[in-house]
């Protein structure tokens, strides 16, 4: 209905490193040319965490669109913006904090989690308890479906499908729902209608939700719907109102989890990163002077992958091929650590190359990253606006 957009983002708090190129960016460069994609820099939900120290923040915006572009995101197809440039989302999460339950975001794993593991900074604040309804702005308003995140931001999507649904149940009903609804079944013909009730009633009563995709699929079909008959019927469907914000579903990140230089996963926090745009020498040093299996103390000591960091990195990097040569090699000695590593640094180079010759580009003329991101904005400002409009009317905010 509103297209299946597609909405992430990403805070702007440091230098992007290959975890974020594995773990997330190379799955945005492949939607964009599947979906419309609206990836924006997460400038607030930064300033959540690092409220003290904004200078990190203003450090890393423009920088990290570079790295975005760098990696392959394509301005001609992917929508790059600003969220602090889009107020729209401080309206609807100041809207949605009207009917969010205090629980809610005290339920949320990583309020208690962060809160610990960031014991340095008090983030005993109203914006840190906050964080994911802000989030659930950021893609509610965009009326997105899908959300590409890792794992850990789960229970985020949970919770703004919850939002969403509360929502719609609230201030979906607009005066003679239930008629309008009937009026528009009505308008399927009669066999339709009916079968479209039974459905509805089997849902309703017996919780049969087979029925409801059912119902849907029907609806689906019937090509000659106004769009605002379909949001009723499929609102009445579900006994719910009107379909005002849409339920996003989390596109999970197939995670090839890349170890840091430590071995560890490759976190900021751990000091043990490869930047996106490292230059050559420093990724040699850093690969070369990676932690092995620590049976192999001698050249001679014979040694096991599945204890060593860097076939962790073979597991990411290299091929079949390569990676039996490491694997025999390690378990009778009949390579070193050092020639080991050859191919992961050749590797990770190479990768490296294409994506440092396209920041070369902004780079010399900061002037054209300025501009993707004017254009971002004013294109997401726009969709965001229609559903504010919605959003306002709903909640009785329009006074026409
Ligand atoms: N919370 C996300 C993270 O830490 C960043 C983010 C903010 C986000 N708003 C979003 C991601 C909206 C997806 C959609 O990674
Ligand atoms: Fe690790 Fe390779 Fe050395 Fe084996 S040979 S310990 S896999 S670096």
């Amino acid at each position: 209905m509103y297209e299946d957009r597609v909405v992430s983002g990403m805070r702007p708090t440091g230098a992007l490193h290959l975890g974020h190129f594995h773990g997330a960016l190379k799955n945005w460069v492949k939607l964009q040319s599947e979906h419309p994609c609206l990836y924006f820099v997460a400038d607030w939900h930064a300033l959540t965490t690092h409220y003290e120290t904004p200078e990190v923040i203003q450090e890393n915006v423009w920088d990290m669109v570079i790295d975005w572009l760098a990696a392959g995101i394509d301005p001609a197809q992917a929508t790059l913006f600003i969220q602090s440039r889009v107020p729209e989302h401080a309206e609807l999460h100041t809207l949605l904090s009207m009917i969010t339950p205090l629980g809610w975001l005290e339920r949320v794993p990583s309020y208690k989690d962060q809160q610990e593991k960031l014991a340095d900074r008090d983030l005993s604040t109203y914006g840190f308890l906050g964080y994911p309804l802000l989030q659930a702005a950021d893609v509610l308003i965009y009326r997105a479906k899908y959300v590409p995140v890792g794992e850990d931001q789960v229970p985020h999507i949970e919770m703004m499908r919850e939002l969403a649904r509360r929502f719609n149940h609230v201030y979906g009903r607009e005066a003679g729902f239930e008629e309008k609804a009937k009026a528009a079944a009505k308008k399927l013909g009669g066999r339709k209608a009916k079968v479209l009730m039974d459905l509805r009633t089997k849902y309703q009563e017996q919780g049969d939700t087979e029925a409801l995709a059912g119902a849907r699929a029907v609806l689906e079909k019937q090509g000659n719907l106004s769009v605002a008959d379909r949001e009723r019927l499929l609102g009445f469907l579900e006994g719910g109102g009107r379909m005002i914000l849409v339920e996003p579903e989390a596109l999970l990140t197939a995670t090839s989890k890349l170890p840091g230089t430590d071995g560890q996963k490759m976190s900021k926090s751990y000091n043990n990163t490869i930047t996106l745009r490292e230059d050559a020498e420093s990724v040699r040093k850093k690969i070369r002077t990676m932690p092995t299996d620590p049976a192999r103390v001698k050249r001679t000591d014979p040694g096991d992958p599945e204890k060593c960091p860097v076939w962790q990195l073979h597991l990411v990097y290299s091929d079949e091929k390569t990676r039996q040569w490491a694997n025999n090699g390690c378990r009778t000695a009949g390579i070193g650590c050092l020639d080991c590593k050859q191919p992961v640094i050749d590797a990770v180079l190479a990768e490296q190359g294409p994506m440092r010759e396209r920041a070369q580009k902004y780079l010399d003329d900061p002037t054209l990253v300025r501009n993707i991101v004017a254009d971002g904005c004013e294109k997401a400002r726009k969709l965001a606006r229609e559903t504010m409009r919605d959003v306002r009317e709903a909640m009785g905010l329009a006074y026409t």
